[in-house]
């Protein structure tokens, strides 16, 4: 059974802002959209830069790195949609992020 961690506070991430946040042994990037929360694997799959501290840009995250782009919806590089994140579950229950690996 997918077991949901909560990794933060709806009312502590800004609309439009990305987070850093780890689930289990994993780090994860939260990037949160309007009032969606979207969840990805934490580190770039060009060289493993970090991406919650990359930027957002309405739904496309950059890599702080080299700039690799990424739909945080879907979890695909925008130049070669056969690259992807790995995307996470959450959910939101009484203003509380949840995620689950
Ligand atoms: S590590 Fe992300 S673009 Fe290079």
């Amino acid at each position: 059974m997918t077991e949901f961690e909560t990794v933060a506070r709806l009312d502590e991430l800004e609309p439009g802002s990305l987070a850093c946040a780890r689930v289990g042994d994993e780090d994860v990037a939260l990037a949160r959209i309007g009032d969606e929360v979207y969840a990805l694997q934490g580190h770039c799959i060009h060289l493993q830069g970090p991406l919650c501290e990359g930027r957002l840009d309405g739904h496309v995250l950059s890599c702080p790195w080299h700039g690799w782009q990424y739909d945080v919806r879907t979890g695909e590089n925008e130049f070669d949609r056969a690259i992807k994140l790995e995307t996470y579950p959450v959910q939101i229950e009484d203003g509380e992020v949840k995620v689950a690996i």
